[in-house]
C-alpha cells in the first residue's frame, strides 16, 4: 500500500425500514451476527486490510455509535460525520469531504453488508485501472433487488441499472455496496442535499467511462429483509462455527438435542426434550423451556420461550416473552419486549412491534403495532 493512509467511509445512518420493528435500542448496523454487532465484523475486516482510519457517517441514533466505538476501535481511528437530516447514500460522502481529504482514493461501504471481502484487493484493482470509482461486484441468482452492471472485458462498467425488472437486468453481477472512490468523485456529488449514489452518480460515471467493477467471491449478504438477516447468520455459522459454539454458564438438560450448527450465548438455559438447530443463534441469558423446537432462527438476548413452543425461520427480539404451545414461523419478527400469549400461531412474515402483546393467531403478512 506504499506510504498512503487508507481511509474508509461507512454509511451508518440509514433507518433500516424493513428490520426496524425488531428493536428500538439499536440501528440495523449493530444487529448481532453470531452474537456480535455487524459493525464489529466490518471494522475488523477493514483493519485486517490495512485501513487506518474510519469515518462513520451517522444521523439516526448517532450517540449509540459514538458511545460504543469512541475515538479508537479495533486498532482503527474512528471519526464521525453527523448529518442533521438523512442524505441517502451519496450525500454523506460529500458531507465528509473535508475529513476524507483529496490526497488518496478511499473505501466507501454500506454499513449493512456482511462480507469477508479482502478490501486490499479491491483497492489494488482500482489503482490498476485508474478509475474514478470501482464497485465490488457479487454474482447473485436474482439481481432485480440490486444495482446491476454490464461489464466490458477490461472491467469497465458500460451500464449501471438500479433495481431493473428481472427481464431487463444486463447481467447477474450486482453492486455489493462497497466501493473505492478517487477524490474526483466529489465533483460528481451535488452538495447540501440528499443524493443517491446508485441513481445519480454511478450511471453518470458509467457514461463517462470512469466506472469499473471488481468481481469477488466469498461471503456477502446485504441485510435489508428479515430473510437476509437470517441468511447472514446462517453464513456466519457455516463459515465460522460449523461445529457450534457454547457460551459460559449454559445450562442444558441432559436430553436436549442440539443439531449443529448452533450458537448458544452465555447464561442460556434450555429445558428437557427441547430440540435446537440447525442454524440457530441464541443471545445471552435467554431462557428456553422444555419440549421447545427451534430451527433456522435468531433469538436475541434475555428472551423467554416457554414450554412446547416451536420457532422456525423467525427472529425474536430482546426481552421478548413467548408463551406455551406457540408457533412462530416463516420470516416473522417479534420485537423487543413483545409478549406472545399461549397457543398463538404467527406465520408468513408477521411483524410484531416492540412491547406489543399478541393474544390471537395471525396467518397472513401483517404488522401488529
Ligand atoms: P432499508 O431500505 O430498510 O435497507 O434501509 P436503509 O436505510 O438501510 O437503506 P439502504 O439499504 O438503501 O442503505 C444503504 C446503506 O446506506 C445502509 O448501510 C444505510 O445505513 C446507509 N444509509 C442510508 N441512508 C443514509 C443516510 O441518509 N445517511 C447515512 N449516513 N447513511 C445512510
Amino acid at each position: 500500500m506504499g506510504s498512503m493512509r487508507l481511509k474508509a467511509v461507512i454509511l451508518a445512518g440509514g433507518f433500516g425500514t424493513r428490520l426496524r420493528p425488531l428493536t428500538c435500542t439499536r440501528p440495523k448496523i449493530l444487529f448481532p451476527i453470531g452474537n456480535r454487532p455487524l459493525l464489529d465484523w466490518t471494522l475488523e475486516g477493514l483493519a485486517r486490510s490495512g485501513v487506518e482510519e474510519v469515518i462513520l457517517t451517522v444521523n439516526y441514533m448517532a450517540e449509540t455509535f459514538m458511545q460504543r466505538y469512541g475515538e479508537f476501535s479495533h486498532g482503527l481511528r474512528i471519526r464521525y460525520s453527523r448529518e442533521k437530516r438523512p442524505l441517502k447514500t451519496g450525500g454523506p460522502i460529500k458531507r465528509a469531504e473535508e475529513l476524507i481529504g483529496h490526497e488518496e482514493a478511499f473505501l466507501a461501504l454500506n454499513g449493512d453488508v456482511f462480507t469477508n471481502l479482502d478490501y486490499r484487493r479491491l483497492v489494488e484493482s482500482h489503482r490498476r485501472s485508474g478509475a474514478t470509482a470501482t464497485i465490488a461486484l457479487y454474482r447473485v441468482d436474482d439481481p432485480s433487488r440490486y444495482g446491476v452492471v454490464e461489464l466490458a472485458e477490461d472491467g469497465r462498467v458500460m451500464r449501471f441499472v438500479e433495481k431493473p425488472p428481472p427481464e431487463a437486468a444486463p447481467s447477474n453481477l450486482v453492486n455489493a455496496g462497497i466501493y473505492v472512490l478517487s477524490p474526483e468523485i466529489f465533483g460528481y456529488i451535488p452538495e447540501g442535499r440528499p443524493v443517491s449514489i446508485e441513481h445519480e452518480v454511478f450511471p453518470r460515471l458509467a457514461r463517462d467511462g470512469r466506472l469499473y467493477g471488481y468481481e469477488f467471491e466469498g461471503l456477502w449478504v446485504d441485510i435489508g429483509l428479515p430473510e437476509d438477516y437470517l441468511e447472514a447468520n446462517r453464513l456466519f455459522l457455516d463459515t465460522y462455527a460449523k461445529g457450534g459454539w457454547l457460551g459460559k454458564d449454559v445450562h442444558l438438560e441432559p436430553d436436549v438435542e442440539i443439531v449443529q450448527p448452533v450458537l448458544i450465548g452465555n447464561g442460556v438455559t434450555i429445558g428437557g426434550k427441547s430440540k435446537i438447530g440447525p442454524y440457530v443463534v441464541i443471545g445471552d441469558h435467554t431462557s428456553i423451556g422444555q419440549g421447545v423446537c427451534i430451527t433456522n432462527s435468531i433469538i436475541f438476548a434475555d428472551a423467554v420461550v416457554a414450554d412446547f413452543t416451536s420457532i422456525r425461520g423467525a427472529i425474536i427480539g430482546e426481552n421478548a416473552i413467548i408463551g406455551r404451545w406457540v408457533k412462530i414461523e416463516d420470516r416473522c419478527i417479534v420485537g423487543d419486549h413483545a409478549i406472545i400469549l399461549d397457543n398463538v400461531t404467527l406465520t408468513r412474515g408477521v411483524t410484531v412491534c416492540p412491547s406489543k402483546e399478541v393474544a390471537e393467531s395471525v396467518l397472513t403478512p401483517a404488522r401488529l403495532m
